[in-house]
């Protein structure tokens, strides 16, 4: 695109002489704006009386933008071009029509900017239409409740804090704690499922984002995937729309009775976006300087994620919205802004990463309060009492620094919660099924595992896996039956013992 010339009086005299010269008399309306101010990707354009909020409006140069903030006089303008320069008196035009996304099959696979326009390839997106970035989240009636099971292929996850389909689960924590890691081996996992997922990056690093994204191409299904992003440096404007963006593209497979996953890394960023749009605009700031809409925008766009009534499709739309806190602080105000409008939370936790208990999911402060009803029911079987027990095993193992615990129920509640921690960390990437976690619990609660010491389990679970090439297309089918999960802990307890034969770990360790 071309920079705007300088401005010749003469050259503009002429042109508009012509203009008149060949000017058909009669009257027509026209509503016309101009740019009085411009700066940091904000115009404030006036003569713009009729504009709408949210309407897309054209600069004379080439540049567009959209209606942020409505004034009596003054409307502001954000920019969603970094690369055309926009200048004080240019001329303005509405475009009458909201900020748009294409939508479809065809930005399946696809890396897009928020306004859907290529980023990964010269190729244009084959699209079914177009979609408003801003929707109205279905109604009540619309809604049904959650009933089946996002599997994120993750223990700490599927098992004590499960995510059902249509569920709003935020993943919180420091900086460099797992949380992207994370959501994306929740997107990888659905290599295996119906789930369409749709990554949206807000305010990341481009490094970062290139990273993510190749992590979902070489493990996951890249096809059924579309990324949107918005890197830091992008306009504010594309950071802003983006997440909304990003959800009108995945409703776009809600409404049509298909599973949708979309993970927004990060809210926090684009809090920020917004928090520097509003000072722009000169929106009064509120909490730490946040413009006191922040908790009405983040709501309305978390509230489009839904699992919709059968009359509907019975399609749903699975939300894992990323926060980053600042020294494990949950209280700060966009924290818990975003606790209280999800239903619960994925805390990680930073001396838990450090310690190496990865992903360092935080047992005490994590919730999920809607998942545990789509949780399979073997699962919760074997999973009920796990939360508890851990919890009380952490409280235990600081008493037991102190000194010897001499009580043998301790030490064996003890061996135990080692164990459940040991199996709790899941190196990345390396996905569980529900049949396999099933398995893994109920040799635990058998103490099948306590043959072998608590380091070892990693290598137990590795060759449960390995496992799976062997078996493959002999049971796929019956995931969670009963016969599958017999079969799997035989096998569990097959190779613990033959760990703890072969390798001289016998059973010192284990509980008396
Ligand atoms: N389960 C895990 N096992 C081992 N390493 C992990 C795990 N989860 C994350 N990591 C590593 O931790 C680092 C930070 O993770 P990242 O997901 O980028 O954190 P955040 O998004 O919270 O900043 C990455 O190098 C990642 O490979
Ligand atoms: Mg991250």
């Amino acid at each position: 695109m071309q920079k705007q010339p300088p401005f010749d009086l003469d050259a503009w005299l002429a042109d508009k002489r012509a203009t008149l010269a060949t000017l058909a008399p009669g009257a027509r309306a026209e509503n016309l704006g101009r740019v009085e101010r411009i700066a940091d990707g904000v115009a404030q354009v006036s003569g713009l009386a009729d504009v709408t909020l949210n309407e897309m409006v054209a600069f004379a140069g080439g540049a567009t933008g959209f209606v942020h903030a409505l004034d009596r006089d003054l409307v502001s303008v954000v920019l969603l071009d970094d690369d055309i320069a926009v200048v004080a008196g240019e001329t303005v035009t509405r475009r009458r029509a909201v900020v748009q996304v294409p939508v479809g099959e065809g930005l399946l696979g696809r890396v897009i900017d928020p306004l859907g326009r290529p980023l990964d390839r010269d190729e244009p997106l084959a699209h079914d239409g177009w979609l408003p970035v801003e929707r109205a989240a279905p109604a009540i009636v619309e809604r049904a409740s959650v009933s089946e099971p996002l599997e994120t292929g993750v223990l700490a996850i599927d098992a004590v804090f499960a995510i059902g389909r249509g569920q709003r689960e935020l993943i919180i924590g420091d900086r460099a704690t797992g949380k992207t890691s994370l959501a994306l081996d929740a997107i990888v996992s659905q290599k295996d499922s119906d789930v369409i997922c749709v990554y949206v990056a807000v305010g990341q690093r481009s490094t970062a984002i290139e990273r993510a994204i190749d992590v979902v191409r070489r493990y996951g299904d890249p096809s059924r995937c579309v990324f949107v992003t918005a890197a830091a440096g992008t306009a504010p404007g594309l950071q802003w729309i983006a997440p909304f963006a990003g959800f009108s593209i995945a409703e776009y497979f809600r409404d049509r009775g298909r599973h949708a996953l979309i993970v927004i890394d990060d809210l926090t960023k684009h809090a920020a976006t917004h928090r520097e749009l509003a000072l722009l605009t000169q929106e009064p700031p509120g909490r730490e300087a946040y413009p006191g809409d922040i908790f009405y925008v983040h709501a309305r766009l978390l509230e489009r994620a839904a699992k919709l009534a059968p009359a509907l499709g019975g399609g749903s739309l699975t939300a894992l919205p990323i926060a980053e806190t600042d020294a494990g602080n949950l209280s700060a105000y966009i924290p818990t802004n975003l606790i209280s409008i999800t239903d619960g939370q994925i805390v990680m936790d930073a001396r838990l990463f450090a310690a190496n208990q990865r992903p360092a999911v935080d047992i005490g402060l994590s919730v999920s309060r809607v998942g545990g009803k789509a949780q399979p029911r073997a699962l919760r079987d074997v999973a009920g009492r796990l939360r508890f027990d851990y919890a009380q095993f952490l409280e235990l193992e600081i008493f037991a620094r102190f000194g010897a615990l001499t009580d043998t129920r301790l030490a064996a509640q003890i061996a135990r919660g080692t164990r459940i921690r040991a199996l709790l960390a899941q190196p990345r990437l390396f996905a569980l099924r529900t049949v396999e976690q099933i398995a893994l619990l109920t040799a635990l609660a058998q103490g099948l595992l306590d043959m072998v010491p608590p380091e070892a389990l990693t290598s137990v679970r590795m060759r449960l896996v390995a496992r799976r090439a062997a078996l493959q297309g002999q049971e796929m089918s019956g995931d969670a039956e009963k016969g599958a999960i017999a079969e799997h802990v035989e096998a569990i307890r097959q190779i613990a013992a033959q760990m703890a034969a072969t390798e001289g770990i016998g059973d010192q360790e284990a509980a008396p």
